[in-house]
């Protein structure tokens, strides 16, 4: 298999976020924040730490906001400059990382993760490997980002790597699920959403990819599977069948599952606690609270 290094980053923002309307009727769920920044600046600064130089963001004509954020914002940082603060500028300076472009490309309707995928096909060259993170999956590690350590895998190996983490046993239901081999986790099959009993492992997929170019042409002939839409798993079962996948078990952070009411919550709390300005007062705020009273 031809090795090239990896420089992009698929990050699909077209879905409807219905799980957190009313929300997200006039705000995209990845413009959600978690302290002071919304999810999609997490996900951009995880795929820069990694040495991704070019993101392309699948989005939906409703999703402009997304667009917006990351564009310089002439007017309100003249504004700043002239008030003389400094200090409101920097955080608006660092939203887009150093040597990172975004380019969008449409998903028109959202028919799927898979389908969302392959709109970013014609940024991506036939012979290019690429990633995908999901932007409502927040990865918390204290060293070294989930994508960056996955780069280190697929540096090694030279094949796809797929994100994993253990869950327990009464979770195992939500989620895909990995059956993998050896040491090295070696994928053998993917099963979606198993009954506990029926579970391969414990090792739950997590929203952090890196493809070989194969997937891609796999996805332009995977057809419309559960839900009527083009399913990313169908591909990726295709490709097993085709190519060795490893697993990369996330080990050391915590992930956040923020599509979901209770892991967007939990998120905000965690990164107020780990936060340097905010984590102090916020845990003496939280120890004070009666949580019997309410
Ligand atoms: P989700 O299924 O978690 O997002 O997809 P959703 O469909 O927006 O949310 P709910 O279930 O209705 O609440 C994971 C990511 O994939 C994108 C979403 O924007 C989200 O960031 N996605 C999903 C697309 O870009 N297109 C799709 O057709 C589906």
């Amino acid at each position: 298999m031809s090795y090239k290094p990896l420089t992009k980053a698929v990050l699909p923002v077209a879905g409807l976020g219905t799980r957190f309307l009313p929300a997200t009727k006039a705000i995209p769920k990845e413009m959600l924040t978690v302290v002071d920044k919304p999810l999609i600046q997490y996900i951009v600064h995880e795929a820069a730490e990694a040495g991704i130089t070019d993101i392309i963001l699948v989005t939906h004509s409703s999703k402009g906001a997304i667009e917006n954020h990351f564009d310089k914002h002439y007017e309100l940082e003249t504004e700043l400059a002239l008030r003389g603060k400094q200090e409101r500028l920097l955080p608006l300076r660092e939203i887009t990382p150093e040597g990172v472009r975004l380019v969008s490309v449409r998903q028109p309707e959202a028919l799927g993760l898979g389908h969302a995928i392959l709109c970013a096909s014609p940024v991506i060259a036939e012979d290019e490997p690429f990633a995908v993170l999901l932007p409502d999956v927040l990865m918390h590690h204290p060293q070294k980002g989930c994508l960056a350590q996955m780069v280190d895998t697929y540096q090694k190996l030279h094949t796809s790597v797929v994100a994993l983490e253990e869950v327990p046993d009464d979770q195992v239901e939500k989620y895909g699920i990995a059956e993998v081999q050896g040491p090295d986790l070696r994928i053998t099959r993917l099963v979606e959403k198993p009954k506990v009993n029926e579970a391969p492992s414990n090792l739950s997929v997590v929203g952090r990819y890196i493809f070989t170019p194969r997937l891609m042409s796999l996805l332009k002939h995977t057809q419309p599977g559960a839900g009527g839409e083009i399913q990313l798993t169908d591909a990726m079962d295709a490709l097993l069948q085709e190519e060795v996948m490893f697993g990369f078990e996330f080990k050391g952070g915590k992930s956040y599952d923020c599509g979901d009411k209770h892991g967007y919550l939990q998120a905000n709390v965690e990164y107020a606690l780990r936060d340097a300005k905010l984590g102090d007062t916020f845990r003496e705020y939280l120890m004070s609270l009666d949580l019997q009273a309410r």
